[in-house]
């Protein structure tokens, strides 16, 4: 599995390829809450994990 170099809260990481955000964060020791979120299925429906990427808002990405 290949990694590649990411910005996590400013602070340079290393990610699993095709890691999600959610579990990079939670690796890292960031809590990201969730309601809907159950391992390898979301619905999305909450929108409590709401996270800025490059300036857009996502969801478990
Ligand atoms: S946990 Fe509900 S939308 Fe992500």
């Amino acid at each position: 599995m290949g990694m590649v170099r990411v910005i996590l809260n400013g602070k340079e990481v290393e990610a699993f390829d095709g890691e999600t955000i959610l579990s990079l964060a939670r690796r890292y020791g960031i809590e990201i809450p969730t309601l809907c979120y159950y391992e390898g299925f979301a619905n999305g429906s909450c929108r409590i994990c709401v996270v800025e990427v490059n300036g857009r808002l996502m969801l478990h990405v």
